[in-house]
């Protein structure tokens, strides 16, 4: 089995596995010559562009897990949002205002609307047969976040305002959106992903009480809807120190931890259930190769210490200016790390 599969469920593995948050990305050069050719969501949307940019991490960097190339934000585009994906990022032209807009949101049939996606899994899995594929989504909260600011925020003020102030907007959002997120995992485990990560990714804006409210019973009731037949399931968000034992009553099988809290902290505060994923800060891929070897041991050494069941990763995705020849680097000295039995 793979030790990726393995480590999820906190058995013995020979070696440390790792996989990175946007292995697949701009810091490619083979990336970077794709894209110089078609846009960004005309790649995730036309499914042999898609599973060869998922399968370029694997090949180039010899990591234990592929995660399918595609977005969150395909998710509410489906839902019936015009999505725009340029050098500013991504943007809804018109975000969600009122409770008659969220009335007008569908929930997708995913083998429909999302039908590349699930064409993307079913190709990569064809030709990928070394290591495990991640499918994912974003968590309801981080999307419902989206759809209302329509872009990245510092604050999320517009959607805290919205949601936080309002129980019947947030309670039919978010439970649409949940509702969307369960067909469209079901369809991706059942198109052939092994594990599935949902980025919770923006869950640090909001303080303990509201993300109880907000967030965490949104993504137990995905995790408990899902068809498995064991794959695992990693939650992820950022700034999520003072929300990991939520996290980790979701029914998730891994919580990722971002680089603000020491794995054997974090190992605390999840309680001895579950893996953890994580979390070298994505910035000491940009310092020099010994500098970056220290901080690499030392995530190894608080994960030992946090006991069975690590995946290693960072606290965050790949930073586009990060060298390819650091990242393999890091990869050699995970893969020469045996975790303590
Ligand atoms: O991790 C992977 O390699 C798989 C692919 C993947 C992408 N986005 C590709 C992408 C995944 C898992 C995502 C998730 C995603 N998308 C998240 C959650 C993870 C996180 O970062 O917290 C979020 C918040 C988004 C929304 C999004 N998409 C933003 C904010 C941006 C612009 C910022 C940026 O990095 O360019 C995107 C675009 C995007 N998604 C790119 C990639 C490779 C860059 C597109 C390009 O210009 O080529």
């Amino acid at each position: 089995m793979s030790r990726f599969l393995a480590a999820c469920r906190r058995e013995p593995v020979d070696r440390t596995p790792i996989w990175l948050m946007r292995q697949a990305g701009r810091y490619l050069p083979e990336y970077r010559a794709l894209r110089a050719k078609v846009s960004f969501l005309e790649l995730c949307k036309t499914p042999d562009l898609a599973a060869e940019v998922t399968a370029q991490p694997v090949d180039i960097l010899g990591v234990d897990a592929a995660i399918l190339f595609s977005d969150i934000l395909v998710v509410p585009e489906a839902m019936g949002m015009e999505l725009i994906l340029d050098d500013q990022g991504p943007q809804f032209p018109a975000p969600l205002q009122s409770r008659a807009d969220v009335e007008k949101l569908r929930v997708p049939d995913p083998e429909q609307e999302l039908r590349f996606v699930m064409e993307a899994i079913r190709r990569v899995r064809r030709r990928l047969e070394q290591v495990p594929l991640i499918g994912f989504c974003g968590g309801p909260w981080t999307l419902a976040a989206y759809m209302i600011e329509g872009r990245t925020s510092r604050s999320f003020e517009r959607a805290k305002a919205a949601l936080m102030g309002d129980e019947q907007m947030a309670h039919s959002l978010l439970g649409k959106i949940a509702d969307a997120l369960v067909l469209y995992l079901n369809a991706q485990l059942a198109a052939g992903a092994q594990a599935l990560q949902i980025f919770d990714s923006w869950a640090g804006a909001l303080g303990p009480e509201d993300y109880a409210h907000l967030g965490a019973p949104y993504l137990a009731r995905v995790i408990q809807s899902l068809r498995r037949d064991g794959q695992p399931v990693i939650v992820f968000g950022v700034e999520t120190g003072e929300l990991l034992a939520q996290l980790a009553a979701t029914g998730a099988d891994v919580v990722g931890v971002d680089w603000r809290v020491p794995l054997d902290e974090a190992r605390g505060r999840v309680g001895p259930a579950v893996a953890l994923q994580g979390n070298l800060d994505p910035a000491s891929l940009l310092l020099p190769l010994p500098e970056l070897r220290k901080r690499v041991a030392r995530v190894l050494e608080l994960a030992d210490r946090a006991g069975p069941g690590h995946v290693f990763n960072l606290g965050h995705g790949v930073l586009p200016s990060t060298p390819v020849e650091s990242v393999k680097a890091l990869v050699e000295q995970v893969h020469a790390h045996t975790p303590p039995r």
